[in-house]
């Protein structure tokens, strides 16, 4: 059988990322252009230079994702691109690349759902089997998905405030640490102990909902007060109390779920997927289903994952026209 060969881009938020699939899993490239530098000193993404970075790299995203692959455009069977949910400015400018290549080369044109990306990454781990659950923890969204068959995605659980991502950024623009500070508050929490008990919304409450807001709060009371009295705490104990609040409350809310929803698979995804804490208490708590994590390089915002999701899209055949239009809130349905 001919190979089939994806070209993918994502722009939604701060990376430029073009990617080419061969086939079903084979990532040939994946070309990722972080702005991230640009971002911190603002500590958080500014929508208007987002959106001129990308229209800055863009193009070269592309020749570099080509060249790396070795095919040509004549090889490509689609090009696929994320239409949301994201920043517009940034969303448009990714796809305004993608429908003018795809024009260009008489190429049909896959919508992806940034989301869907996410989860689809865990693709590269294994083949995944069907009903499975995800947990989608990034700097945007807190959500548990449920997925009966490829490309049906339903949300059974979500943040009624912040996104865990932003929480982590947040509590750590307070400590005074550089913007995405996730990482860093994930090194930092497993040198220190949680003696702050901060707490643990909706915790005991039998729904599948999430909020983050609450322990954002008590976390900048906390160190405001400590300010104001001149004494300081440490960072060590602050992101281990901090990260001690976020994982109980997301171990808690996905057990709920997979009782309510007994599934094999459960995948978890997004950036804050790459967090070791959440990874350990996974592996550690989690026995009604196997667990499936994107390698690190997925786990972050890139085009590899859009390629992933878009095979499956392919597969059933749906395309867009090229008047397709970005739509920065793009959701999952939600379970009647
Ligand atoms: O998925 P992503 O790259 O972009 C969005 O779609 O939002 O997620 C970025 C978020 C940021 O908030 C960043 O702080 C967080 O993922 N993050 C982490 C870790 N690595 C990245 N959060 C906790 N622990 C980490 N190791
Ligand atoms: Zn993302």
């Amino acid at each position: 059988m001919k190979d089939r060969y994806i070209l993918a881009v994502e722009s939604s938020c701060d990376e430029t990322s073009v990617a080419v699939l061969k086939n079903d899993h084979d990532i040939l490239s994946n070309i990722i252009a972080s702005q991230v530098e640009s971002h911190k000193r603002f500590g958080g993404v500014v929508p208007e230079v987002a959106s001129r970075h990308h229209v800055e790299v863009v193009t070269t995203c592309f020749e570099d994702a080509m060249t790396e692959a070795g095919i040509e455009a004549s090889d490509l069977d689609a090009v696929a691109v994320t239409y949301g949910p994201g920043l517009v400015g940034a969303l448009l400018v990714g796809m305004a690349a993608a429908k003018a290549f795809a024009w260009a080369n008489r190429l049909p044109l896959i919508p992806v759902n940034h989301m869907a990306g996410h989860l689809m990454a865990a693709r590269q781990v294994k083949e995944l089997t069907y009903p499975l659950m995800a947990l989608l923890v990034s700097g945007g969204h807190t959500e548990l998905v449920y997925v009966t068959e490829p490309g049906d995605y339903k949300i059974i659980g979500e943040t009624r405030d912040d996104a865990v991502g932003e929480a982590y950024d947040k509590v750590g623009r307070v400590m005074g640490l550089t913007y995405p500070a996730g990482r860093e508050i994930d090194e930092l929490a497993h040198k220190g102990q949680d003696v702050y008990d901060f707490p643990r919304a909706m915790i005991k409450e039998d729904n599948l909902e999430f909020s983050f807001s609450g322990l954002k709060s008590a976390f900048i009371n906390l160190h405001h007060n400590a300010s104001q009295k001149g004494e300081s705490l440490s960072n060590e104990d602050l992101s281990a109390s901090f990260q001690a609040a976020v994982l109980d409350i997301l171990m808690a809310k996905t057990k709920k779920a997979l009782e309510k929803y007994p599934v094999a698979t459960l995948v978890v995804a997004g950036g804050v997927a790459a967090n070791q804490g959440l990874r350990e208490r996974l592996a550690d708590e989690i026995t009604e289903a196997e667990v499936i994590i994107p390698p690190l390089r997925l786990c972050g915002d890139n085009a590899g994952m859009i390629a992933l999701a878009a095979a499956v899209e392919y597969d059933k055949g749906n395309f867009a026209a090229l008047d397709l239009n970005a739509k920065p809130s793009l959701a999952f349905d939600s379970v009647e």
